[in-house]
């Protein structure tokens, strides 16, 4: 039954409905300095994850290419940007909040009159379903448009003068210069506007660097870039990661590394940089959060949030629930309702109605979630669900893997896919000790009942993790909490407002408090002679 499935799903390009079909992408331009350049050089095809079959094995369908610049080009980027911040005295830096806002609020404009096409993309390129896709593009539209309002109230309290031991002071927050900014192939659009947004806004200037997945989806948007913000401040970079994106480090004029992805890549380009202190970073990095599952919890509800937390995209997100930890005295009965769970997951290409499981975008994934499986098997444990680990091409059913113990890599490594190891514990030390001992410390989610004994989880917990979420599964939203994790998991903290202060940092100008310097100051705020001494206020 399972076979046939899996042949069916792998056939998904075979026929495609005319709204759902797409027309294959083949991008010979790339922006820069506020131009839209012609390439002539090499490129790389992109391939979905959604294959149709060719003399009996599916194929990945190829769906357009995109620039291989070189790093002449990756340099020639950086020089825009770098030109565009001109030491802090370009155009964008010194522009007032309100022109910032008003160029990013018609950027936001612009966007959203490409959103068919952004989420089409996003279910070619990396096989999101529909309404996830459509959901990632709606979030990022809300995100942009919070971002705008936050940044009003911090420019509002920044506003006015302070006094202090004869010393007036005006403290707003300045960009630091030039951003580099690389996101993530499992939310391309989201996450990278995440860094992006917030870094323009603060007046920086950027590098975009797409994920490695997920690239020909902002093409829509190069259009939208070039006419809202002046030339050089968001320039757009395809290519091989990190060969291009090490070159730019390397030239020791990045200010800010903005990335979402492994801490491998992080610290590789990190390393690269000549210049450590001026370095700050932004990173959102791996995580392996564990659910712990206590004896008395509501296991329908434990079960429900469990397999979102696990497989929502495939278990694709960084905030998925990578290991379970169930109370033995349960275990039986939540595996049983969990499998039961996982096989009413509708399966297929991203358009098809409901679908919950899709194929997988990176290559050779359907092998590497094999081998944990196969790793798990040799050590003692077995897939309790009925067609659990078998594949076909880019589709791989997701395996629920029971017992999991600290033998397996499944114990210790992020799968980052649709294989959920299931852990059984008599005592809470394991998995707490488990946590201790991590080194991903973003959040857990608890599932139980009993206020003191969740109370005696919660104070250690958030001295371990970053976020503790009790009865569901984790996530990153709302968008307007803090989204940060501990050890190798994240530097720095995003939400919609601290995003605005990681990208900038406070500067002053201070003065005594005597008569020549008023006489000074009143003619700067009542002439409007600077943007950033000036007590304006933006409603
Ligand atoms: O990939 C990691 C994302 O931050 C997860 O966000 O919890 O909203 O899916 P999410």
């Amino acid at each position: 039954k399972h076979i046939k499935l899996l042949e069916q799903i792998a056939r998904g390009g075979d026929a495609v409905a005319e709204q759902h079909a797409l027309n294959p992408l083949h991008l010979k331009e790339f922006l820069c300095n506020g131009e839209i350049r012609q390439w002539a050089g090499p490129s790389q095809e992109v391939l979905s994850p959604v294959c149709r079959m060719v003399n009996g094995k599916p194929e990945r369908i190829s769906i357009g290419s995109f620039p291989l610049l070189s790093k002449e080009e990756a340099l020639l980027l950086l020089d825009a940007a770098t030109t565009a911040y001109d030491r802090g005295r370009g155009e964008w830096p010194t522009a007032s909040v309100e022109k910032r806002i008003a160029c990013v609020a018609d950027f936001v404009r612009k966007m959203k009159m490409v959103r068919d096409q952004v989420v089409k993309s996003l279910m070619w390129e990396i096989g999101k379903s529909l309404t996830d896709s459509e959901k990632e593009f709606d979030r990022t539209i809300q995100y942009i448009e919070d971002t705008i309002e936050a940044l009003k109230d911090l420019d509002r309290v920044s506003s006015r003068l302070v006094i202090e031991e004869g010393i007036l002071g005006q403290i707003r927050r300045s960009p630091f210069g030039v951003v580099l900014c690389m996101g993530p192939f499992n939310y391309p659009l989201n996450e990278t506007f995440t860094t992006l947004i917030p870094a323009i806004i603060m007046g920086n200037t950027v590098v975009l660097k797409p994920a490695k997945h997920g690239v020909l989806l902002l093409h829509p948007l190069l259009a939208a870039f070039r006419d809202a913000f002046p030339p050089g401040v968001v320039n757009v970079l395809y290519g091989k990661g990190r060969e291009i994106a090490g070159s730019l480090m390397a030239a020791g004029k990045v200010d800010v590394f903005a990335f979402i992805g492994s801490y491998g890549v992080a610290n590789a380009m990190i390393k690269g940089h000549p210049r450590p202190n001026r370095l700050r970073t932004v990173l959102g990095l791996n995580a392996k959060n564990p659910a712990i599952v206590l004896e008395d919890a509501d296991l329908d509800n434990a079960v429900s949030e469990i397999v979102l937390g696990s497989l929502s995209f495939n278990g694709q997100r960084c905030t998925a629930l990578k290991i379970i930890f169930v109370h033995s005295s349960i275990a039986e009965r939540f595996n049983e309702l969990f499998c039961k769970a996982v096989s009413g997951l509708r399966c297929g290409v991203p358009w098809d109605k409901g679908v919950r499981i899709t194929p997988l975008p990176e290559i050779d994934k359907s092998q590497s979630m094999q081998e944990f499986v196969q790793d798990a098997q040799t050590h003692g444990a077995k897939v309790i669900n009925e067609g659990g680990g078998e594949f076909f091409g880019t589709f791989f059913y997701p395996a629920v893997i029971y017992p999991v113990t600290s033998t397996m890599r499944l114990y210790h490594e992020e799968q980052f896919g649709p294989v959920v190891p299931i852990v059984p514990f008599d005592s809470i030390d394991l998995p707490v000790s488990y946590i201790e001992e991590s080194n991903f410390g973003q959040q857990v989610s608890i599932f139980g009942q009993n206020p003191d004994v969740i109370a005696s989880l919660i104070d250690p917990l958030v001295n371990q993790v970053s976020r503790v979420t009790l009865n569901s599964q984790c996530q990153r939203g709302p968008d307007t909490f803090p989204f940060t994790g501990r050890k190798d998991s994240a530097e720095g903290t995003l939400s919609v407002s601290d995003a605005l202060r990681a990208f900038s940092i406070r500067a002053l100008v201070a003065a005594k408090n005597d008569a020549t310097n008023k006489e000074i100051i009143t003619a700067i705020l009542r002439q409007r002679k600077s943007n950033f001494l000036s007590t304006d206020y933006i409603l």
